[in-house]
């Protein structure tokens, strides 16, 4: 009988990750928890952060392999949960997932492991922090120590924005998430998201992406969750991912596993390409979004077999087999977004789509009389295959051309760092 699958979150990853699941033969049954308007037939209306009611779900139904989205859940520690009950899931722990969940314990581990990344302090007085910005000038870069949905990073150009940024920072808006700030030295070049699966010990790296944080073109205006990604960039090669498994990934990994905390799950490392290497900018303990838009299209492995393996501890007998073809995805984004924002907006979809392309769900519901309605910021994610970077684009820029989505906000520069 096929293996009995549950995706957790409702997000465009999430139908990425469930698209690419529901091909792989060994798959008999799929669920997704909430899921989105895109992944309607495998949904069950639990929340993404209701975990006693997951893990009653997973055991009611004899759920085989849970596989976790977002990093609430994580943070919250679902993994510990299903794997105390016996359930497969995967995913790092709760301890494990600090590594996302706390920026100051992300840098211990990384100065602990020799990992190149910025050099930082760590403050929890506002008014030594703003001294030591005097003394170090600027440009800056000021990070709330806690989880903040993308609002807790500013690249402080001059010293004045530096200065509001701590108060912005640590002055009660974030929570918790505020209490401690990490100011850490600016650096420069291209960035690149580079995911890797690991089984606790092992890692292998998924295809290098690179996404566009700012929300309007030329990487301008406001932080985002990512307004779009493609895949691969052509700054990075085969010995920078090598550089970057031997200096930062596999460090990573065994200072995880001294302590007492194996990583198995996604270490997505954003990395900024420097002059003098691959230096680390944050780790993500989770698929990236949209990142795992363009790598699921491309990526020719069973996923399920891969991600089986890892939560086996057997990933090193993987080897992952991906398209030649280059991907894009552009996410469609509530006008407003990522502001406040209208939800509830109807969108029209084309009814066929050609070889290689598909339009991911991210914010999407069905309204009451059951038609498409945005219900959220980032909506929709356009995910083309192309023979070059420019291919991709120009059949990914066609396709939103025939959505109707009326206001919607996306970019129109997305992968053009890579031409
Ligand atoms: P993070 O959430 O830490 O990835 O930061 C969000 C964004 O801020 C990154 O994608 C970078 O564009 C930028 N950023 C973070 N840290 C630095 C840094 N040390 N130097 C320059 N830019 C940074
Ligand atoms: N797209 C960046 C992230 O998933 O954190």
């Amino acid at each position: 009988m096929g293996k009995k699958v549950l995706v957790v979150g409702n997000g465009g990853r999430e139908h990425a990750l469930a698209w690419k699941i529901a091909q792989s033969p060994e798959v008999g049954k799929l669920y997704v928890a909430p899921g989105n308007a895109g992944t309607l037939e495998w949904n069950v209306a639990i929340s993404a952060t209701d975990i006693p009611g997951l893990l009653e779900f997973a055991q009611k139904e004899g759920i085989d392999l849970t596989i976790v989205g977002p990093e609430a859940p994580l943070t919250l520690g679902i993994v510990d949960a299903f794997q105390k009950e016996g359930l497969r899931i995967f995913g790092p722990t709760q301890g494990a997932a600090r590594l996302e969940g706390s920026k100051s314990f992300a840098k211990e581990i990384m100065e602990e492991a020799g990992v190149p990344t910025a050099q930082s302090r760590v403050f929890s007085e506002p008014e030594k922090a703003k001294e030591y910005i005097k003394h170090m000038g600027a440009p800056i870069v000021l990070k709330a120590d806690g989880l903040a949905a993308g609002k807790g990073v500013i690249v402080a150009m001059d010293l004045d924005t530096a200065l509001k940024a701590v108060d912005e920072l640590m002055g009660g808006s974030l929570g918790e998430s505020g209490k401690l700030l990490l100011i850490e030295e600016y650096m420069e070049g291209q960035e690149v998201s580079l995911l890797c699966l690991c089984d606790g010990e092992h890692a292998v790296a998924l295809v290098p992406v690179q996404d566009h944080k700012r929300a309007l073109d030329g990487d301008q205006g406001l932080n985002t969750g990512g307004m779009g990604t493609y895949s691969p960039p052509p700054f990075w090669n085969a010995e920078m991912e090598e550089e970057a498994l031997r200096t930062i990934v596999h460090p990573t990994l065994k200072v995880m596993k001294d302590k007492g905390m194996p990583f198995q799950g996604v270490l997505f490392a954003g990395l900024m390409l420097t002059k003098n290497g691959p230096k680390t900018l944050e780790f993500n303990v989770r698929f990236g979004d949209p990142e795992t838009q363009v790598v699921m299209a491309r990526m020719e492995s069973d996923l399920f077999e891969v991600l089986w393996a890892c939560t086996e501890g057997q990933l090193k007998d993987i080897k992952l087999e991906w398209k030649k073809e280059k991907a894009i995805c552009i996410v469609m984004a509530a006008p407003g977004y990522p502001m406040a924002y209208k939800k509830g907006i109807p969108i029209a979809l084309p009814e066929v789509f050609e070889q290689g392309q598909v339009i991911f769900h991210a914010g999407t519901s069905l309204s009451q009389d059951g038609e498409l309605q945005s219900s959220g910021g980032r909506v929709l994610g356009v995910t083309v295959l192309g023979d070059d970077l420019n291919q991709a684009r120009q059949l990914g820029y066609a396709l939103v051309e025939k959505i109707d989505f009326p206001g919607a906000h996306y970019r129109k520069d997305i992968g053009v760092k890579g031409l």
